[in-house]
């Protein structure tokens, strides 16, 4: 099926290298968007698509909000770039400040990347650098966990578990790694609301990785709180609280890679203040500036800094940092966006919306080819049974088929994931899924 937008004024295709696409596909069943407002994009001959994901997770308040858009304008006119080596800029030390002020407490030292997997590859980073200071450099193994995202930088993919993401790529990967299991169980959690309630007992898999590695091997385990990417896979009850104990037993960092739940997508700040668990460190991108201009980060607890502020004061701590560390254009952008969750009351809205969401996505459960509705916060995901030896195609008709319905989807494998703007009205939410009904229904 083509669902095919664009219009006599299309520009050529071929140049640009898609990301995470199947460009010849794509190229010969383009959808273009040509705008955005509100909860909406718009396509080039005006109709409008609903932002179910918020762009990539990353858009709460909407597109084309004018705060932003103002706060970005003004930047540029008055610093448009400053470096963040050897030099300041006021707006960059807000910034870290507002973010401390909205992580757990203890939380409170703020390094700045471009992207969530930069953010990721600094969290790692600053684990290591902060065993060596302390004289465990030993401790350089790090844990992830099947089917986790943590970006495609070098440390995401070694950290990561999603198959695709690192084979092509062992040689490059860290050589120090080992996974935790998945928690998703079908058998044990299918259309669960919430958090199920089995599973919490994986958690002890950590305990067989220090028997067999040696705990003055391991640097990190880094976690998504909630596993975004590969289709909104819930932690069970009591599991990240005993990831966290056995980490502080051994001395482990805990790293929650909250780039998708970070800045309220749960109904609360991080996952960390949702779940009651906190980590050493947090990293965070995406929402942070609504999506308007690239910047992510890792949020470090107090004595992890401190740690590493050793030797005569004129040593660099940290021989880490990207030019754009902090740039003065996103630094804005993020100060403008915190503000307008702040003062919009949207992270409690984002909860309340959540149990919307949760009423109206259930009841999908008796539709053709759903297999699996799971939720938390305002996310959710509808897992489709797979076609025959054609595993995806199911998911990507039901996203074209949306694209036609006026639903920007996104799929992952036959999973369909969701994740409305913050700004939606319950009423949108509800359509949301209505639509997402009818597209069930016509699919094969
Ligand atoms: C949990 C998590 N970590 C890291 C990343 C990578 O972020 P980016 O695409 O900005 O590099 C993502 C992206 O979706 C993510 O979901």
């Amino acid at each position: 099926m083509n669902a095919t937008t664009t219009t006599t004024t299309a520009p050529d295709l071929s140049a640009f290298w898609m990301p995470f696409t199947a460009n010849r596909y794509f190229k010969r069943h383009p959808t273009l968007v040509a705008g955005a407002e509100g909860a909406y994009y718009r396509l080039p001959d005006g109709r409008r698509l609903f932002d179910c994901l918020s762009g990539l997770w990353c858009s709460p308040l909407g597109h084309g909000r004018p705060e932003i858009i103002e706060a970005v304008r003004r930047q540029i006119g008055e610093l448009d770039f400053a470096p963040t080596f050897q030099v300041g800029h006021p707006k960059v030390f807000e910034l870290a400040a507002r973010v401390a002020q909205w992580a757990p407490a203890g939380l409170n030292r703020v390094f700045f990347s471009n992207s969530g997997s930069e953010a990721v590859d600094s969290a790692l980073k600053i684990a290591l650098a902060y065993h060596h200071a302390r004289g465990e450099a030993s401790r350089v193994r790090i844990i992830g966990r099947e089917r986790a995202y943590h970006g495609v930088g070098i440390g995401g993919i070694s950290a990561g578990g999603i198959g695709p993401n690192r084979r092509v790529f062992g040689a490059l990967s860290a050589p120090f790694v080992d996974h935790l299991p998945h928690t998703y169980e079908p058998a044990q959690m299918r259309f669960s609301r919430g958090q199920p309630t089995w599973g919490a007992h994986l958690a002890d898999t950590l305990e067989r990785l220090v028997a067999l590695h040696d705990a003055s091997t391991i640097a990190a385990v880094i976690v998504e709180p909630m596993q975004g990417s590969t289709g909104v896979i819930v932690p069970p009850v009591g599991y990240l609280e005993r990831l966290r104990e056995i980490c502080t037993r051994h001395g482990i960092l805990l790293i929650f890679d909250e780039v998708i739940t970070g800045f309220g997508r749960l109904g609360a700040n991080f996952a960390a203040q949702r779940l009651g668990v906190t980590p050493d460190i947090i990293t965070f991108a995406k929402a942070v500036t609504n999506g308007v201009i690239p910047l992510g980060g890792a949020i470090a607890h107090q004595s992890v800094y401190d740690a590493l502020m050793r030797g005569p004061e004129q040593t660099i701590e940290l021989f880490h940092g990207y030019t754009y560390s902090g740039h003065p254009v996103a630094c804005a952008a993020g100060l403008a966006t915190l503000e307008a969750l702040e003062k919009g009351g949207l992270v409690e809205r984002s909860a309340q919306l959540s149990t919307v969401l949760e009423e109206a996505v259930h009841s999908l459960r008796d539709e053709p080819h759903v297999i699996d509705i799971r939720n938390f916060g305002l996310a959710a995901a509808v897992e489709l049974g797979a076609r025959d030896g054609q595993p995806g195609a199911r998911a990507r008709e039901a996203f074209e088929r949306g694209v036609q319905a006026g639903l920007l989807l996104r799929f992952s494998a036959d999973i369909l994931a969701v994740a409305p703007p913050f700004i939606a009205t319950e009423e949108q939410i509800r359509d949301m899924v209505e639509t997402l009904r009818g597209v069930l229904r016509r699919i094969a």
